[in-house]
């Protein structure tokens, strides 16, 4: 993949109210590495104020609900400069044994048809500003299925799968799709997961980092990191030991 060059681009990032969040860090680090203006999306804007009040006009807050179809085009309206869109906005229901089909059609809303609305709506605005990039926040989870974390797993399976298909479609129009796939983060959604975790901001960097190199897969974190290297050598031993530790 192509570099990105993150200096002076626009970018919109969803998801962002919550102070310990992983996309809250990544809009920290894009303006770090020199990014000319973030909107920083939440259901509520209210949540937004003190990254406005401390990052000024390179901070412009956005309401978007990433369910709501109306709010999706109302943000294409107030966001027409973006090149560079980070879906990140999830939600996990922690679900044991086969699931519950109102939690899972829940999270398949935010973590699947949620990135696949914001980038369909956005794909023509990324191709006007020259192509740009599109970021899917996924998870480690979508190669293992987690046993607490069962539909959570697999609608980011799902997300996964999407993102190889926006990479593939998207490419024409010259832009780049980069998958981030972290393990346990100490964030608000991770606080009953009982594995060490490590802070948001490693997030954050291993995505600059990654749109600075041209990598598309980002393992930010040692967990993800082994996981994956467990996984890409035996996928089914990594399975068995998942189910061997619920
Ligand atoms: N923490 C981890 O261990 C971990 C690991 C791998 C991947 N991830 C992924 O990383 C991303 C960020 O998660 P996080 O750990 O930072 O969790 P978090 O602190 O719970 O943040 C989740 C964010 O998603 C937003 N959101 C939920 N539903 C939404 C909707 N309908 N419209 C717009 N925004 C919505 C939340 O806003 P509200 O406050 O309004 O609900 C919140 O800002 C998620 O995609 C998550 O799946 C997290």
């Amino acid at each position: 993949m192509t570099r990105f060059e993150i200096q002076n681009t626009v970018a919109l990032v969803t998801g962002t109210n919550k102070p310990r969040g992983i996309g809250r860090a990544i809009v920290e680090e894009l303006l770090a590495a020199g990014a000319a203006k973030v909107y920083a999306t939440a259901r509520s804007k209210a949540q937004l104020q003190d990254l406005v009040d401390r990052h000024g006009d390179r901070v412009v807050a956005i309401e978007l609900d990433v369910t709501d179809p109306a709010s999706i085009r109302a943000a294409v309206v107030a966001a027409p400069d973006v090149a560079l869109l980070v879906n990140n906005s999830g939600l996990a229901v922690m679900a044991d044994g086969l699931g519950d089909v109102d939690g899972a059609r829940r999270e398949m809303d935010v973590n699947y048809f949620g990135p696949m609305q914001l980038t369909n709506a956005f794909a023509p605005v990324l191709a006007q500003n020259g192509g740009g990039a599109v970021v899917n926040t996924l998870s480690i989870a979508s190669h293992v299925n987690f046993a607490t974390l069962v539909t959570y797993s697999a609608s980011k399976a799902a997300a996964h799968s999407l993102t190889m298909a926006q990479r593939r479609e998207l490419a024409a129009q010259g832009t780049r799709v980069i998958g981030v796939y972290p393990g346990p983060i100490d964030t608000e959604m991770a606080k009953d997961v009982p594995m060490e975790k490590v802070p948001a901001d490693t997030v954050g960097r291993a995505l600059v980092e990654a749109l600075r190199n041209g990598v598309e897969d980002v393992f930010p974190d040692p967990t993800a990191q082994g996981l994956y290297g467990q996984w890409r050598d035996d996928p089914k031993a990594v399975e068995r030991a998942m189910a061997s530790a619920s």
